[in-house]
């Protein structure tokens, strides 16, 4: 063994090193478990007794030699990449990852821009109000049995005189009354009003507390027809422009002629048939949308609204309705599960 050939052998290696990884790599060949140092000092036994001591203390030397060139080498070189990697501007970006905007916001955000360009104004009322708005000046009075049509949730508190109990509000129908207060009762009123909804309903089309937009124009000669024209203007807007929409009579306390609006199926574009098989998401080509009337004159009297000379319209469709017609979602309770998987699909 000749310590100085090894010193020059290990010198050239140590010189041709230039990544830290490989510097790393060359300290484990000298002085790891299995390095050249231990080989060298197991080596010792085998040397005659007089060699022995002089031979170790070469070897420590080396060693002591070997473990300072390749740390003062693996230092210089991390400190140099570190650097490099400080400025290296052609690296790619950390991959960040970043959620999305509800369904539901992006919805109330859409519709609210559909109705903003024909001079509709969002609004928001109480979620939390008096019987008076939601029910009372809606020309349902405490005895009507249509009230339990919405199986109204009633706070604990004191009852007020005129205004009665506090309740989850149960449709966005609360918010006319107060947009006409607001409006010092002297129309035009062009509203759309979104707001939270509750009802004590859990299944794949009912949550407890779902959204609501609800339209009201209030203005001189106010007709079914401009209605109509809102609606159609709304669904092509909202579902595409071949959709129709048609007006069902039904009956609604607040509003007098009542309906129901229906749209032509998304699924089956109204024919009733997907494939030659019946449309199994419609059946008859309609899809029921929500419902709509001519604003009943007791209302407009309690918004302080003459309705010998003004007439008005409303309409209260559901958000998540709408959104589930529009892109196909059959369980209402994905919007409120959160479940990552359904809310990245938007
Ligand atoms: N408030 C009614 C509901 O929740 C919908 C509606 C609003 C009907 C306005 C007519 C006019 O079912």
């Amino acid at each position: 063994m000749d310590i100085s050939v090894e010193k020059k052998k290990f010198e050239s290696l140590l010189d041709a090193v230039t990544t830290a990884s490989t510097a790393e790599e060359l300290e484990l060949s000298y002085l790891g478990r299995n390095g050249l140092i231990n080989t060298l000092l197991k080596g010792m036994k085998d040397l005659a007794p007089e060699k022995r001591k002089n031979a170790g203390q070469d070897i420590n030397i080396f060693k002591q030699e070997v473990t300072k060139l390749v740390k003062e080498k693996k230092d210089a070189l991390h400190q140099k990449e570190e650097q490099n990697i400080s400025i290296d501007v052609t690296l790619p970006p950390k991959d960040i990852s970043h959620g999305t905007l509800h369904p539901i916001t992006l919805a109330v955000e859409e519709i609210t821009s559909i109705f903003n360009k024909i001079g509709f104004i969002r609004m928001s009322y109480p979620e939390v109000d008096w019987e008076h708005y939601a029910f009372e000046v809606l020309n349902m009075p405490v005895t009507h049995a249509a009230r339990d049509d919405f199986e109204t949730t009633f706070l604990n508190g004191d009852t007020d005189t005129k205004l009665g109990k506090m309740v989850l509000t149960p449709h966005t129908s609360n918010g006319q009354v107060r947009e006409m207060e607001r409006l010092g009762s002297k129309p035009p009123i062009r509203m759309i009003n979104i707001g939270k909804c509750y009802r004590p309903n859990w299944d794949a089309t009912h949550t407890p507390m779902f959204h609501q937009f609800e339209g009201l124009c209030v203005d001189t000669d106010i007709t079914i027809a401009n209605l109509k024209g809102t609606l159609d203007y709304f669904v092509k807007s909202y579902f595409g422009p071949n959709t129709e929409v048609r007006l069902r009579p039904h009956h609604f306390q607040f509003t007098e002629p009542s309906f129901e609006v229906d749209i032509t199926c998304t699924m089956c574009k109204g024919t009733a048939l997907i494939d030659g098989h019946k449309c199994k998401i419609c059946k008859s080509g309609w899809l029921e949308l929500g419902g709509t009337g001519m604003v009943h004159p007791n209302v407009l009297t309690a918004g302080g609204i003459d309705p010998s000379i003004y007439s008005g319209w409303a309409f209260g469709f559901g958000i998540e309705r709408v959104n589930m017609m529009k892109y196909g979602i059959d369980d209402i309770r994905n919007y409120y599960t959160g479940d990552i998987r359904f809310l990245n699909l938007f």
